[in-house]
């Protein structure tokens, strides 16, 4: 039976990864040292799919921890690494903490997957990666020029790329999948796991769940004065299930075909963008609950419109986002219930 080693397989993408690589047939082995998630999840896991992944609590930066470990599994296959710190503002404030976790964790990861001999990885990127598109470049597909990060947050998703891209180059072995994810949002149906923000959200979709369960007073909206339809930002929101399901495509193209290039990349994107009144709008009528919002002053370094251009992901992978927004608002809210029982 085929494993695969999924760091942060703990939190938000990677516990419903997990879940979907499980209902594919594959092994799991979680490295996560729940840093920003909880060892609850494994039961959530094992409720959904009925086993339990291995798991070990662990830093991925720790490489005589992780080396010590696989060395006790030798059926990996494939890597896919979400262990990151994820929080933009947080890596403004402490931006070694951010260099220390995002990057040195790859380049640990990558030597130890050298020594064990695995050759496939699939990398966690961001549409972070292209900041504001050129009106030209929307939709954003894989061609649009990266620009300079406007967060060491940002940053670390370009530097790891970057590493992935050298070293793909010096040793003709590896071979890599880099994921960029547009704004992942929603929960698995079962509500059994979903996102576990910690403190106050800094994410638009926990916030808009918070607040009308009544945890938060208001929703701030950031800005209405941006040049879009009404005023607010846009971006494309995916369904969690649907990404998670396009890591378990990845992973199959990595063990059954050639890549055309030893490097490939895709946007994980629905193709549409919802501006955040959209969201709030869309919230409201699928779940009958009001979200109390004011509209306030734009939040520093948001990126005015941004959304994907899937094709190549719906072509090259054979994936496509099929979730509609409603349902995935409404597990969302299932999802906020079900923490707040
Ligand atoms: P998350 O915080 O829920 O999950 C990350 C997991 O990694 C957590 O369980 C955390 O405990 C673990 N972790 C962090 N550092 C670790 C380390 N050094 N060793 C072991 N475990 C470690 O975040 P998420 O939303 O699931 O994001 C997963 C990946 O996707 C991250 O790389 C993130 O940057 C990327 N991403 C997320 C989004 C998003 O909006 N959620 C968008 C684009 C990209
Ligand atoms: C979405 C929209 C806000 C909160 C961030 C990271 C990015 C990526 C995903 C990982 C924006 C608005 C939000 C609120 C609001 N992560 N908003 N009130 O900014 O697209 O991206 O997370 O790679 O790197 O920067 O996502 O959910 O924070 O915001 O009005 O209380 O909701 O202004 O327009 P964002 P978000």
């Amino acid at each position: 039976m085929a494993r695969i080693l999924v760091t942060g397989g703990t939190g938000y993408i990677g516990s419903h990864t997990v879940v979907e690589l499980m209902q594919s047939g594959f092994e799991v082995l979680i490295v996560d040292n729940l840093s920003n998630s909880n060892i609850q999840v494994l039961d959530g896991i094992e409720k959904i799919v009925g086993r339990r992944p291995d798991f070990a609590q662990l830093d991925v930066a720790d490489l005589p921890k992780m080396r010590e470990l696989l060395e006790k599994y030798t059926d990996i296959v494939a890597v896919i690494h979400f262990a990151a710190s994820k929080a933009v503002g947080e890596s403004v404030e402490k931006p070694l903490l951010y260099y220390r976790n995002n990057v040195l964790s790859l380049v640990n990861l990558l030597e130890v997957m050298k020594e064990r001999g695995i050759t496939n990885l699939v990398f966690s990127s961001s549409c972070t990666v292209y900041g504001q598109p050129s009106k030209e470049h929307l939709p954003v597909d894989e061609t649009a020029p990266i620009q300079p990060a406007l967060s060491p947050y940002g940053n670390t998703k370009q530097i790891n790329e970057e590493i992935i891209r050298d070293e793909a180059h010096a040793d003709s072995s590896l071979n890599a999948i880099i994921l960029r994810y547009f704004n992942p949002i929603g929960a698995h149906p079962s509500a059994l796991i979903g996102e576990l923000p910690n403190g106050v959200p800094n994410n638009l979709l926990p916030f808009v769940t918070q607040t009308a369960a009544g945890l938060r007073k208001e929703l701030k909206i950031f800005g209405n004065d941006y040049n879009t339809p009404d005023g607010s930002c846009i971006r494309d929101y995916i369904n969690v299930v649907d990404l998670a399901k396009a890591h378990v495509v990845a992973v199959n193209r990595m063990l059954k075909v050639e890549l055309r290039d030893r490097v490939e990349y895709f946007n994980l994107g629905t193709g549409r963008g919802l501006s955040v009144i959209e969201i709030v709008d869309t919230f409201e009528k699928v779940t009958g609950v009001k979200v109390p919002h004011t509209i306030v002053g734009r939040r520093e370094g948001d990126i005015e419109k941004v959304w994907a251009d899937p094709r190549k992901a719906n072509e090259v992978l054979g994936w496509k986002a099929t979730a509609t927004v409603e349902e995935t608002l409404l597990s969302a809210w299932n999802w906020q219930r079900h923490l707040s029982e």
